[in-house]
C-alpha cells in the first residue's frame, strides 16, 4: 500500500484513475476512514466486500462532494429531510434516502433507500471534488474489528489488499457518522454519532432513537439498519464494559471483576487502581471518542487477558460511544 501524504495534482491524478479502474482508495474523513470505489460501478463495489470480508446484506454508505448532487443519486421526499441536509451536511451525518435507480442494488443490499453522506474534511472534499465520482465506503478496517483512524492501524489490515491511502492524520472526531432516516415525520437515529440527538431535537424538534442502537438484536429481528446485526469494534482480547455514575461504586465493580492481567481502559480517575496496565482514553467525551478506537487496537498489543473498560452516560455524544462499546465487548456489561 502506498501512502499518499499531499494531494498535488500528480497524486490526484493517480487516484482518479485507480478509481476509474473499478479499484479502491482509502480516504480520511472527519470521522474515520473510509475505503472507497466508485459507487455506480457494481464490480468496484464488490471489492470492498471482499477486502473487507463484509456481509453482502449490510448497506453501503454514498459519499459525494457537495449537497447539489444528492438529488442525482436519491429522492428528498420531506421538509424535514431537507432541512437536516441543510443544517448538518457537509458533516458527520449520513441521511437515508429513497434511492434512484442509477445507484446498483450492491451498494444498498438490495434496498430501495440509500446512505447518503457528505464529509466536511477539507482532504475528502477535495479527492471527491477531483475524481468527480460518488464514492461508496465503509469504515476502514476489517469487518467486526474497530474502524480505522490512523494511517498506521489501517496499513496493518489493509496493506496487500489496498493500493492507495491518502493520508490526512488521525481522525478529527473518531467515531463513525450519525445514521438518520425520517420515519413518519420523525427524524430516526439508526446509530449515533457527532451529531446528537439533542443536536437534532434543536432544528427539527423531534429525535427518536432506534431501540436497537443499545440492545442486541437478534438476527431474525427486523431492523432499520442492517449493520446493527454484526459484532463490531472488537479487539482480539476479551472486553468488560463497567459503568457506575458513583465512583465508589464503580470501583468497586473493577475490583470484583479484574484478573490478574487485566488491562483498565479509562478517565485518569482510575488511574491508581492496581491492574497489569492501566490505559486513560480521556477524560472529556470528545477525547474518548477521537481516541477509542485506535486504544482498542493498542490494547491486543499487551497480551492481556482482560480489559475493562469504564463507560459513560449515555447522553450527547456518550451515545455514540455506549453504542460501540457495548458492541466492543460483546454485551458484556455491567451497571450499578
Ligand atoms: O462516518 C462514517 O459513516 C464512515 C465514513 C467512512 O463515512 N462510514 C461508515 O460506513 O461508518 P459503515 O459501512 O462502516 O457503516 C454504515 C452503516 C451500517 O451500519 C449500515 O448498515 C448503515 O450505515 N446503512 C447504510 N446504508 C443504509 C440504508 N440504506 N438503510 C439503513 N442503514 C444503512
Ligand atoms: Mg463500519
Amino acid at each position: 500500500m502506498q501512502v499518499i501524504d499531499k494531494l498535488t495534482k500528480e497524486n490526484l491524478d493517480i487516484v482518479k484513475e485507480e478509481i476509474k479502474n473499478n479499484n479502491l482508495v482509502i480516504f480520511p474523513t472527519e470521522t474515520v476512514y473510509g475505503i472507497g470505489a466508485n459507487a455506480l460501478s457494481s464490480l468496484a463495489v464488490s471489492k470492498i466486500f471482499e477486502v473487507k470480508t463484509r456481509a453482502r446484506n449490510n448497506p453501503l454508505i454514498v459519499h459525494l462532494k457537495d449537497k447539489k448532487e444528492i438529488e442525482k443519486y436519491a429522492i428528498i421526499e420531506n421538509e424535514i429531510e431537507k432541512k437536516l441536509i441543510d443544517t448538518f451536511m457537509p458533516g458527520p451525518l449520513t441521511l437515508i434516502l429513497k434511492k434512484k435507480e442509477i445507484i446498483p442494488d450492491v451498494v444498498t443490499a438490495n434496498l430501495d433507500t440509500v446512505g447518503i453522506r457528505i464529509p466536511s474534511n477539507p482532504i475528502a472534499h477535495e479527492f471527491l471534488d477531483y475524481i468527480d465520482y460518488p464514492i461508496a465506503a465503509p469504515s476502514a478496517n476489517i469487518s467486526s474489528r474497530p474502524s480505522g483512524t490512523k494511517v498506521e492501524d489501517i496499513k496493518m489490515e489493509f496493506d496487500n489488499l489496498v493500493n492507495y491511502i491518502i493520508d490526512g492524520g488521525e481522525s478529527k472526531i473518531g467515531l463513525e457518522s450519525t445514521v438518520v432516516k425520517v420515519i413518519n415525520e420523525v427524524p430516526t437515529i439508526l446509530r449515533p454519532g457527532y451529531v446528537t440527538k439533542e443536536d437534532i431535537i434543536k432544528t427539527i424538534g423531534v429525535c427518536e432513537v432506534s431501540p436497537h442502537v443499545l440492545k442486541e438484536v437478534d438476527k431474525n429481528t427486523k431492523v432499520e439498519s442492517p449493520g446493527m446485526l454484526y459484532k463490531h469494534y472488537a479487539p482480539k482480547t476479551k472486553c468488560l464494559l463497567l459503568y457506575s455514575n458513583n465512583i465508589d461504586k464503580l470501583k468497586e465493580l473493577i475490583e470484583k471483576n479484574k484478573t490478574e492481567k487485566t488491562i483498565i481502559l479509562g478517565s485518569k480517575k482510575l488511574e491508581k487502581i492496581s491492574c497489569y496496565k492501566f490505559i486513560n482514553y480521556g477524560d472529556t467525551l470528545e477525547e474518548i471518542s477521537h481516541n477509542l478506537f485506535s486504544l482498542l487496537r493498542k490494547c491486543d498489543t499487551y497480551y492481556a487477558d482482560l480489559i475493562i473498560i469504564e463507560g459513560v452516560k449515555k447522553e450527547g455524544l456518550g451515545l455514540a460511544i455506549m453504542n460501540r462499546l457495548i458492541r466492543t465487548s460483546s454485551f458484556n456489561y455491567q451497571e450499578l
